[in-house]
């Protein structure tokens, strides 16, 4: 690796970590960071602005002024090469007199893709996408999800999130949370970085969540989606609120819908499910129409099952908490860094162990959702026996 590679990537993970600045405020928009350098020296940088706003690439040409000028352009994303809610980045970048372009990911966009072969027709110097496997260029795929899912499969990136006992329960009597709050911490942080946060109705009737981001840093709030084939959300729940989404089927009645809608739901309407409920492909690919990317799914276990077995889960985290029933005989399970929880109920602990891929190729049956997903990412105890009944473990141990 010679010294010029070497700072190159330095500054494309500038430029990731500038986008992740953005992330959830720019959707449907790629949340891109672009960092411009002369010489070895930084003279402007920026991140998407929201939707309507300027590219990544424009907002760091303006930091940069005339010093854009012979200058290397590192970007996160390919620079987008055609007109859409703005001009193209590449006419902006050909105009200011870039020299170089340094390329992390590739853009998939039937549309915006070609834009590295734009550049360099015009004499530009393009360097990259980074190779695929890279763990920089993984690294701004997996920031770049949402947006991958909808132009790979014209539907949010889905993340499901699961709170569960060793035994699987995800209830437990007499408890509004199954974990403790090292896994609700987590949960929030997970939340801070999707579109949506996604429920069924049985979880608002049960609960009435907020489903927002409290107690972590962010600088955006996860709009809530609820899916309600009959309209049973009261207007009156936590999630009613501006931004919200109402995903229901025909034959629900309009004045509830009306209601919903006048405390600044937006409510759609899609195909019922043959099982009941919505038609969960329908109802992403309407989230999709609403400008969310990225989803977070915290429902109770029917929509959860549900979500396995229509088999649209890019992504499972699990949080097992040792103490639940079925824990008692189980050695070492209270004894981790994470598991202490004094602060409400003695001896409960959320636990948020190790993140877990699936391996490449492999393939990860949940034993208690019955279905398969994809990139799961399983938040483990060692030795959990509802994780290890699932064959996670031997599989990645
Ligand atoms: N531990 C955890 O991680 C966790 C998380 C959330 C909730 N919970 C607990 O779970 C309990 C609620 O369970 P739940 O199963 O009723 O909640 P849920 O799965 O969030 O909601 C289920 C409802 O979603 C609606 N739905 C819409 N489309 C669906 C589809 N395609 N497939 C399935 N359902 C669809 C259905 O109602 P319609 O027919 O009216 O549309 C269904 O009754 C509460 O006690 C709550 O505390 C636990």
């Amino acid at each position: 690796v010679t010294a010029s590679r070497t700072s190159e990537r330095a500054w494309l993970a500038r430029a990731l970590a500038l986008a992740g600045t953005v992330r959830g405020t720019s959707s449907p928009n790629p949340a891109v960071g672009c960092v411009l350098t002369r010489d070895g020296t930084l003279v402007g940088e920026g991140a998407t602005a929201p939707v309507g706003g300027p590219h990544a690439e424009v907002v760091a040409l303006a930091a940069a002024g005339a010093a854009a000028r012979g200058a290397t352009a590192h970007v996160t994303l390919e620079p987008c090469a055609h007109h859409g809610r703005t001009p193209p980045c590449t006419d902006a970048l050909l105009a200011a007199g870039v020299a170089r372009v340094v390329v992390a990911h590739p853009d998939p966009h039937p549309v915006a893709a070609g834009g590295a072969a734009v550049l360099r027709d015009a004499g530009v110097e393009v360097v990259g996408p980074l190779p695929a496997g890279d763990p920089l260029r993984e690294a701004v795929a997996v920031h770049l999800e949402g947006f991958l899912a909808v132009v790979a499969r014209g539907r949010p990136h889905v993340t499901l999130k699961l709170a569960q006992t060793l035994d699987g329960s995800l209830q437990v009597p007499g408890r509004r949370w199954v974990t403790g709050p090292v896994a609700r911490a987590a949960v929030h942080r997970w939340r801070a970085a999707v579109d949506a946060v996604l429920v069924g109705s049985g979880t608002v009737l049960a609960d009435d969540p907020r489903l927002d981001v409290r107690d972590v840093p962010s600088h955006h709030q996860p709009r809530p989606v609820v899916l309600d084939a009959r309209l049973r959300t009261p207007v009156g729940a936590a999630v009613v609120r501006p931004g919200a989404v109402v995903v229901t089927a025909p034959g629900a009645d309009p004045a509830r819908a009306d209601a919903l809608r006048a405390a600044g739901a937006s409510v759609t309407e899609v195909a019922p499910a043959s099982g009941g409920g919505v038609d969960l492909p329908a109802a992403l690919t309407a989230l999709t129409g609403e400008g969310i990317t990225s989803v977070l799914a915290e429902p109770g276990t029917t929509l959860a099952t549900a979500l396995v077995e229509a088999g649209v889960v890019d992504r499972l985290v699990l949080h097992v908490a040792p103490d639940a029933p079925g824990a008692a005989d189980t050695p070492g399970m209270s004894d981790t860094p994470e598991a202490p929880d004094t602060s409400e109920t003695p001896g409960r602990a959320g636990m948020v162990r190790r993140v877990v891929p699936r391996p490449p190729g492999g393939t990860w049956v949940p034993e208690r959702l019955g279905g398969a997903g994809r990139d799961l990412v399983v938040h483990l105890h060692p030795g959990a026996p509802a994780v290890a009944r699932t064959g996670a473990v031997s599989e990645v141990a």
